[in-house]
């Protein structure tokens, strides 16, 4: 090639980058695993592998119906926020820690555990309704003994590295992995569901509950040291890249409008009740500023804050942008304006008014994806894609600029 036409490929290059700098691609999203913290929001099979009978329909149809390979065991219709978040980062579903038979720890494990609240359960009854006693400090134990055992594998003792060791992540890349904690949703909601607080006492939990969170996220940066048996004392790895994702306006969930509202109830301009709006806000505001306090005392950890609550009410200001009709109605319910009835929820089948009401049939709504939530009370597919959308791609969290890659989400969905 002469040097003039080499000049003219130059040229032509040169060229194709300025047209492709007015959009600088992202980069790729990359992890070598992601974990996970929080409740019936992130889980994926916790709850249910340690009590199949109370949670058996979060593997039945309707729930995950839209999830490839499923029963999901997953209280939505698709994929979870922490699902996007594995699939955008390029990696597999994240097996819950308790899966005895059949987990695929490679990609990460998930710690969440349906009916999980932030702060600690000291008393627990078995048929509390959908509550378990697997606390975030419980998940936390889980968490520091998953790096024991995940040394264990990798140490000489266990020589050769076999099966078990391939179907762990390697310690060495945990301080390189992505963390998620979503965790609240459940100490707010099971209290006004069952009655059992007032939205007013409820907004005086919220500082115990935000407190839980905060002493969760200074555990997961602070280093553990671990004696092994005739062996030196090993200080295990801790998180260095922390997603903490605040909570979704309560006062706009299907449930909460069907139990709270009325004509003696506050609405907002969405339609949202403004009293139990006020908890989570009171819960965004306190959890910002203990994750600042905690980015300025490590500053070392990559603490990311996620604004589920604004994704929120960006699709409700404006649902036609994405493709959402009912943005204040349940996809699989039954009844009143918001879709939704306590006696007969997603998954069961019931008498209402002398008719028989039949919950597990797939799709329990025409169109699942034009709804934000999905049974009334846990968020959709279409809200925790856009949720993770932003979060990677930089918007709604802060520092400003978030993971600050391009996810792709197709990576992994064997149905297309
Ligand atoms: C993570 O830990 C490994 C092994 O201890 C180390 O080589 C690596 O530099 C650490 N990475 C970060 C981002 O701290
Ligand atoms: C909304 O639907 C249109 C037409 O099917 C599609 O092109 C667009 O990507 C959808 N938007 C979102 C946010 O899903
Ligand atoms: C509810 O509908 C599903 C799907 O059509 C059906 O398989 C199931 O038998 C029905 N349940 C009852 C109790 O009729």
């Amino acid at each position: 090639m002469g040097l003039l036409r080499w000049g003219a490929l130059l040229s032509f290059i040169c060229i194709l980058q300025l047209v492709s700098a007015k959009e600088p691609a992202l980069p790729e999203c990359k992890f070598p695993a992601v974990f996970a913290f929080g409740d019936s929001l992130t889980d994926t099979g916790n709850s249910i592998a340690a009590f199949p009978d109370q949670f058996a329909n979060a593997e039945l149809d309707p729930n995950g119906v839209e999830f490839p390979t499923h029963a999901a065991d997953r209280y939505t219709d698709g994929k979870l926020l922490l699902d996007f978040l594995a699939f955008g980062v390029r990696l597999n579903p994240i097996y819950p820690v308790l899966r005895g038979t059949g987990g695929d720890f490679t990609s990460g494990t998930n710690f969440a555990a349906y009916g999980a609240p932030a702060r600690s359960v000291k008393v627990w009854r078995a048929d509390a309704g959908f509550s378990s006693p697997f606390s975030l400090d419980v998940q936390q134990q889980w968490f520091e003994r998953y790096k024991v055992r995940v040394w264990f594998y990798e140490s000489p003792i266990f020589n050769p590295k076999g099966r078990i060791w391939q179907s762990l992540p390697k310690l060495a890349t945990l301080n390189e992995s992505l963390f998620l904690v979503w965790s609240g949703y459940q100490d707010y909601f099971s209290g006004l569901y069952d009655k059992t607080l007032t939205p007013k006492q409820t907004l005086k939990i919220v500082p115990d509950v935000v407190e839980a969170i905060e002493t969760h996220l200074t555990k997961m940066v602070t280093p553990v040291s671990y004696t092994p048996p005739a062996s030196e004392t090993l200080i295990m790895p801790t998180a260095s890249t922390i997603l903490v994702v605040n909570l979704p306006p309560l006062g706009c969930i299907p449930a909460m409008l069907t139990l709270y509202g009325g004509p003696h109830a506050k609405y907002d301009s969405h339609g949202c009740l403004s009293d139990l709006n006020k908890i989570t806000r009171e819960h965004n505001k306190l959890l910002a500023k203990k994750v600042d306090d905690l980015r300025a005392k490590h500053p070392d950890v990559k603490l990311l804050y996620g604004d589920a609550h604004s994704v929120y009410t960006d699709i409700l200001k404006d649902p036609k942008k994405y493709n959402v009709t009912s943005p204040l109605k349940a996809c699989c319910g039954v009844g009143g304006a918001y879709n939704f009835n306590k006696e007969v929820t997603c998954g069961h089948t019931g008498m209402l008014e002398n008719k028989f009401v039949n919950l597990t049939v797939a799709p329990p709504c025409p169109n699942p994806a034009a709804h934000m939530s999905w049974d009334g009370i846990h968020t959709s597919n279409t809200f925790n894609k856009a949720a993770v959308t932003a979060f990677l791609m930089g918007e709604h969290i802060t520092p400003k600029g978030g993971l600050n890659c391009s996810p792709d989400f197709s990576h992994w969905d064997l149905r297309t």
